[in-house]
C-alpha cells in the first residue's frame, strides 16, 4: 500500500470542481499538490484555501491543449518536489448538443453540431490528457518515481444522447488504462507505474450544476441513491486507488447505481 503523506500530485483542472476537491483531499492527507488550470482566478482561490489548511501547493496557469504548457507542468513538479506520484489529468469540458437537430414541425434537420464544437471537446478531454500524461510519465520514468496515473472517464463513456463529442472522449479514457498498463508491463515498469480511470456519474460541480434544471431533475430521477455524487466521494475513490497497488489497468465506476437506458 502506498502512503499519500509526502507524495506529490499533479492535478490539471485543479482550479475548481473535482480537481480542486482532489487537491484538498491530498493536502489534508499530508501530500503536496501542483494544481494547473487555465482559469487563473479559480487557481488563486483554491491556492488560498489549500494554504489555509497548511497545505504545500504550487499553482500553474496553462492550457492542457498546449504541448509547451504540459512540458512546463511536469518539469515544474520535478524542480519543486523532485518527484511525481499521482497524475490526475482532470481538466475537461462539455459542449453538448445533438449531432443533427431536427425541427419539431417539419421533421427536417435545422442545425448541426459544428466541427469546432466536436473538436474542441476532443482537444481538451483527449489530446490534453495525452499531453499531460506523456510529459508526466517521462518525468516519472526518468526520476524513478512510483505511483498512479488516474484518468477521469465518465458514465457518459457508455453513450449519452447529445454528447457525441464528450462520450467519445470519455470512452477513450476507459481504454487508455489498458493500453498504458500493457505498455508498462512490456517495458518492465508496471511494478512501480500504474494507470487506472475513474468513471463518475453526475457529480455536484459547476459542470453539472450549470445543466438545464429540468434535464438534471430527469437524470436524478434515474439515480438509485437519489442525488448527485459528492466531489469528496469521487476523490476518496482516487485516494483508495492510489494507495492500493493491486488496482491497475481498469475503469472504476462511481455513479450511485445509475444505469443508462436506450435513451441514453
Ligand atoms: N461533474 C461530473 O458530473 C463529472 C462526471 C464524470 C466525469 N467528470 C469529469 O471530471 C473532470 C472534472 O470535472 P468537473 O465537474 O470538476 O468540471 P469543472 O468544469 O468544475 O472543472 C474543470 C476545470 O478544468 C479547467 N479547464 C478546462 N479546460 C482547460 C484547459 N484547456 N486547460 C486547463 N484547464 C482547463 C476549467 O478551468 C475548470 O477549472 C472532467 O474531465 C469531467 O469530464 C465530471
Amino acid at each position: 500500500m502506498l502512503e499519500i503523506k509526502d507524495s506529490v500530485a499533479v492535478i490539471t483542472g485543479g482550479g475548481r470542481g473535482i480537481g480542486a476537491t482532489l487537491a484538498t483531499y491530498w493536502v489534508k492527507q499530508g501530500g503536496k499538490a501542483i494544481i494547473f488550470d487555465m482559469a487563473a482566478d479559480c487557481l488563486e482561490k483554491t491556492r488560498a484555501e489549500l494554504e489555509a489548511l497548511g497545505g504545500e501547493v504550487t499553482t500553474l496557469v496553462g492550457d492542457v491543449t498546449k504541448e509547451d504548457d504540459c512540458t512546463r507542468l511536469a518539469e515544474t513538479a520535478i524542480e519543486k518536489y523532485g518527484k511525481i506520484n499521482l497524475v490526475a489529468p482532470f481538466a475537461g469540458i462539455t459542449k453538448d448538443g445533438f449531432m443533427v437537430s431536427t425541427d419539431r414541425r417539419t421533421g427536417k434537420v435545422k442545425s448541426k453540431m459544428s466541427l469546432e464544437q466536436f473538436q474542441s471537446v476532443l482537444n481538451v478531454n483527449l489530446t490534453g490528457v495525452f499531453l499531460t500524461v506523456r510529459e508526466c510519465t517521462e518525468q516519472m520514468i526518468n526520476h524513478d518515481c512510483r505511483g498512479l496515473i488516474c484518468l477521469v472517464s465518465s458514465i457518459g463513456s457508455l453513450g449519452t444522447a447529445g454528447q457525441i463529442n464528450y462520450s467519445s472522449s470519455k470512452a477513450a479514457m476507459s481504454v487508455i488504462p489498458k493500453v498504458m498498463t500493457a505498455a508498462f508491463f512490456r517495458q518492465g515498469l508496471s511494478h512501480r507505474l500504474r494507470c487506472v480511470a475513474i468513471a463518475p456519474g453526475y457529480t455536484g460541480t459547476e459542470m453539472v450544476k450549470s445543466m438545464d434544471e429540468r434535464v438534471l431533475d430527469k437524470v436524478l430521477g434515474q439515480v438509485p441513491i437519489g442525488r448527485l455524487i459528492e466531489p469528496e466521494e469521487v476523490t476518496s475513490l482516487v485516494g483508495e486507488l492510489y494507495r492500493n497497488e493491486a488496482c491497475a489497468g481498469d475503469v472504476y465506476f462511481i455513479h450511485g447505481g445509475l444505469r443508462l437506458g436506450s435513451r441514453g
